[in-house]
């Protein structure tokens, strides 16, 4: 049997291993998979204790993300762009990251029949959770994204850091206040809904499609999406979503995100 778990702190609401062993059951595989809670400074000694001891696959969570990209010996090109790590496991003797957090967003819109082809994408936050996703929205065929935040500096940084990744597809940069203009998809990276704040569109913003990456938390923005007469969803598609991608990773084998959590 093999062994996994997911590192972070706080870890104690995590759903992942309920979503490992659900995919497990579906697919028939066994495996166990537990919840490791690292000190804030004891990251690198928790990881590394875990694969010692015959660990063979640890997703990464808040706030730890940074430094799985920082320790891991060899990185998938996504993970490179997102500059972040949530999977991580040992192979031929080295430490390999990736990051399925983009993969999980684009394959739940997909599921959603939601147009990526072509899109004109705006993201709300210019964080580690819009970093996250922008190389595997260009995979998926988006026509232009922009990325608008509360701090310009900080969108305009990620966009330096992301350009070789993302040619040709155009990244634009804007100030949350100066949001205008058309898109097919906004996607609210913000941590806004999390801390519980609020965030007001403009009403020259139109929109055809929104997503929460947040899940389970009363959202201002996905309220005022709805209002617009927008197609919405919120974040557990993409937390489902990522976790079979980093099961794909792990085990070669793609479950279906259409299962029941206790
Ligand atoms: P994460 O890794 O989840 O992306 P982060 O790196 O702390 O978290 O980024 C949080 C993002 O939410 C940032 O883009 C932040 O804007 P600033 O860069 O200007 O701080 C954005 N954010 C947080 N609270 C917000 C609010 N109340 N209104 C608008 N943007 C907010």
């Amino acid at each position: 049997m093999k062994h996994f778990a997911v590192i972070g702190n706080p870890i104690a609401h995590s759903r992942s291993p309920d979503i490992h062993q659900a995919f497990a059951r579906d697919t028939g595989i066994e495996l166990s998979y537990q919840k490791l809670l690292a000190p804030l400074d004891g990251f690198t000694e928790v990881m590394h204790a875990f694969f010692a001891g015959g660990g063979d696959g640890m997703n990464v969570t808040v706030p730890f993300k940074e430094q799985a990209f920082a320790q891991a010996q060899v990185l998938t090109e996504r993970a490179q762009a997102a500059g972040a790590v949530n999977t991580l496991w040992m192979q031929d003797g080295q430490l390999h990251g990736d990051n399925t957090d983009g993969a999980g967003l684009v394959n739940a819109m997909l599921d959603l029949d939601w147009p990526l082809a072509g899109a004109r994408v705006l993201i709300l936050g210019a964080g580690g959770a819009t970093r996250g996703v922008i190389l595997p929205l260009v995979r998926a065929g988006v026509s232009v994204i922009t990325i608008a935040n509360r701090t310009i500096s900080r969108a305009e940084q990620l966009v330096h850091a992301l350009q070789p990744f993302t040619e040709p597809v155009p990244l634009n940069t804007c100030g949350l206040d100066q949001l205008t203009g058309e898109f097919d998809l906004v996607i609210n990276a913000t941590s806004a809904s999390l801390s519980g704040d609020g965030l007001v569109l403009p009403e020259s913003l139109q929109f055809s499609h929104a997503y929460e990456m947040a899940y389970g938390k009363p959202s201002q923005f996905l309220d005022q999406a709805r209002a617009r007469g927008a197609a919405c969803a919120e974040g557990l598609g993409m937390l489902l979503g990522q976790a079979a991608e980093a099961f794909y990773v792990w085990h070669g084998v793609r479950p279906s995100t259409d299962i029941a959590l206790p």
